[in-house]
Order: structure tokens, then sequence, then C-alpha cells
């Protein structure tokens, strides 16, 4: 099967690259390179052998989507291409909707026209509202706090309506916890360019030298240390649910939606005691206010996917920091 993965240079895309070669699926990457580095290709090459074909560009072009479909006979797409700074966001709301939903309306135009009708699109946990008890399941309402977090239920909705108007489509939204972790040779992770924003990169960078400290954001939660809990999942993990998804899904017809995450809660303060140990140092910490936004706890019930294709998150919290920590200081300055 060839798909055409939109973002995929990136964090999660990239991964996923990696398994769909490895599944002997075609992947045909289009990536403006706004976030990520064409770098990254060679590392997918290093690690399956295969370098998958590359298309420079923006998924709001709808010239170059149709050409792309129709020239590499694409059967079907998975959009991870978007903008994911919650902060950001905020501050420049009509980037975040002009980026992350008018090019998911382009490139689901663009399918349509060339009659491609299977699409996984990178939804997200943020979609959710607060004001349930975790577990979350995929019924929890909806309600999101920031515009990235709307960008998503908005696509979402898009994807809904359309695979109501035809039958023919089969969509596929799935929502991730949070994402962690690289690929076990140590030759892809991620990268952020900038200071990071998510606990991981941070930690990641602490440990290599690049910061002198973690900033604990809040210590004060109702958790069992009182700081944020959440689901991290390894982004390898994360890779094999599209796989997954994509088998179920393709000629399937409707709106499927499937939360992936490992179904447990871990604590600021549990991932650092567990980073530290991967790296074989206790890292500089300091306790700091709670950061504005952000809930005390939450984590996926996972189950759906489970019982539905058959996927679960395999990989535990020392795998996910151990896989970091080589990735990080094998690359300590990300990809060339
Ligand atoms: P990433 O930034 O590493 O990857 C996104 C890729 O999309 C980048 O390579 C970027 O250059 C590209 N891109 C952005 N806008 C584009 C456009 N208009 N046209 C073409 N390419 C474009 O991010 P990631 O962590 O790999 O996330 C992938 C997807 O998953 C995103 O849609 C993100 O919102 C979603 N998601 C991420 C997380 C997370 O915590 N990492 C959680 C939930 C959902
Ligand atoms: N945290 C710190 N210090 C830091 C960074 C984070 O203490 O330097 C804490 C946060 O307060 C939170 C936890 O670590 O308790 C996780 O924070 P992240 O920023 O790593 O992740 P979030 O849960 O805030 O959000 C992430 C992505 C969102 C995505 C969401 C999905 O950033 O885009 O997961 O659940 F939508």
């Amino acid at each position: 099967m060839k798909i055409l993965v939109t973002g995929g240079t990136g964090y999660i895309g990239s991964h996923t690259c990696v398994q769909l070669i490895e599944k002997g699926w075609q992947p045909v990457i289009i990536d403006s390179l706004v976030n990520s580095k064409i770098s990254v290709l060679d590392r997918i090459q290093q690690i399956t052998g295969t370098r998958p074909t590359f298309i420079e560009g923006d998924v709001r072009n709808a010239d170059l989507l149709q050409k792309v479909l129709t020239e590499h006979a694409i059967e079907a797409v998975i959009h991870f291409a978007g903008l994911k700074s919650v902060g950001e966001s905020v501050n420049l709301p009509l980037k975040y909707y002009d980026n992350n939903v008018h090019g998911s309306v382009v490139l689901i135009q663009a399918m349509k026209q060339c009659h491609v009708k299977t699409l996984v699109f990178s939804s997200s946990a943020t979609v959710y509202g607060d004001a349930s008890e975790p577990p979350w399941n995929e019924q929890v309402p909806t309600a999101p706090t920031n515009p990235y977090g709307q960008s998503k239920l908005m696509v979402d909705q898009i994807m809904a309506d359309v695979s109501i108007s035809d039958a023919a489509w089969s969509m596929t939204s799935l929502r991730y916890f949070n994402p962690v972790g690289a690929h076990p040779s140590g030759l892809m992770g991620e990268d952020p360019q900038g200071v990071p924003n998510n606990l991981m990169p941070f930690l990641a960078q602490v440990a290599v030298g690049r910061r002198e400290a973690l900033q604990v954001f809040g210590n004060d939660y109702p958790t069992p240390d009182g700081t944020g809990v959440r689901d991290y999942i390894h982004v390898t993990d994360l890779a094999s649910g599209h796989v997954a998804a994509l088998g179920y899904a393709h000629g399937r017809s409707g709106h499927f939606i499937f939360n992936l995450g490992s179904g447990q809660g871990i604590s600021v303060l549990q991932m650092h005691h567990a980073f530290s140990a991967a790296c074989g140092r206790a890292l500089p910490f300091v306790l700091s206010p709670r950061r504005p936004g952000d809930i005390a706890a939450y984590w996926a019930d996972p189950e759906h996917a489970q019982r539905t294709f058959n996927w679960e998150a395999k990989k535990s919290i020392d795998d996910m920091c151990q896989d970091t920590w080589r990735w990080q200081s094998q690359n300590p300055n990300g990809y060339p």
C-alpha cells in the first residue's frame, strides 16, 4: 500500500514511516520542514534500508497535493502535518486555524478529487474537557481550552461530517496522550527548536547539559506526590498504533475515534526519577509555581483500540527514558 504521510519528517511521523516500511508499505512524505530537518530521511534509511520518497511542500497547496496523490497512486493518507505549541496557539490563533484546520480541509478536498478516501489523523487528548475523572475514554465530553485543541476538535468534526456525506470515506481520528521516547537505535528522536515546552525533551536537555535544571511546575496538585500526572506513551508504540489503526480502517466506512495511551498515570517526579536512573545521575530540579492552563491529572482508557484492532502500548517508563537518553546523548544538538 502506498501511503501519503503529511508531516512525515516530524517526530511522530518519522517513527511511523519506519514502521510502515517495516510492514512492507510505502510511505511518500510531504513536509514543509517548518518544524523538522531533511536529515531525518538519512536516519530512516539507516534504520530500514529504504529511503522514503520526499516532497517538500505545504499541505495547503491544493495543486501540489493532487499531483502527489495522483502521480504516486496513493491509497491512504496519514495526516501528521500541523503546528502543536499550545502557548503559541493562544497568541497566534489564526496561524493555528489556518495551518491545522484550513490545511486539513485542503487535504480532504484533494483526496476527494483524487478518489483517495482513507484518512488517519493526528488528534489529541487535549480535545477532552477536564471535568471528567480519569481514565478518559472516547465518550468523555470534549471541551478544548485553547486554539490548538480547538483546531484538533474542528478537524475531527469535519471528518465526521464528511464521512456522513459519503459512505466511501474511512476516517480515523487518533487521540494521542503524551508521546515521548525515541527509536531504540538512538538514531531518531524528538528535536524541538528553541526551549522545549514539554517535560521529556526538557529533561533530556538538562541531562546533556543544554539546560541547567528542570522546573517542576507545581507540587501542590491533588495527586500522590503533588506533581502533575499524565499518560506517557512511547513513540514507537504510538507508531505501531497507526499501522494497526490503518490496517483496521482501510476498507471500512465511517468515522472512528481511538485514544492512544498507555492507560497509566505517571507524575513529573516519577518521570524525573526514571530519567535520572537512565542517565546515571540525579538531574537537578527546582520546584516552581503551577503552569497556567495545566490540569492536575489525566490518563487514557485505551481499551477501545485494544478491543477493536488488538493494539496496546507495551513499553515502560524506563524504556521511554533509556531510549530518549540514547538519542539525546548520541545527538546532543538534535538532527544535523
Ligand atoms: P512535529 O512538529 O515534529 O511534526 C509535524 C510536522 O509537520 C513537521 O515536520 C512540520 O515541518 C510539518 N508541518 C507543519 N505544518 C505543515 C504544513 N502546513 N504543511 C506541511 N508540513 C507541515 O510534531 P509531532 O509531535 O510529530 O506531531 C505530529 C502531529 O501529532 C501534529 O499534528 C500534532 O499536533 C499531533 N499531536 C502531537 C502531540 C505531541 O505531544 N507531540 C500530541 C497530540 C497530537
Ligand atoms: N512539566 C514540568 N516542567 C516542564 C514541562 C512540563 O513540570 O518543564 C509538567 C507539566 O506541568 C505537566 C507535565 O509535566 O504536569 C507534562 O507536561 P507537558 O508539557 O510535557 O505535556 P502536557 O500534558 O502539558 O501536553 C502535551 C502536549 C499537548 C498535547 C497533550 C496531550 O504538549 O500538545 O500533551 O495530552 F495536547
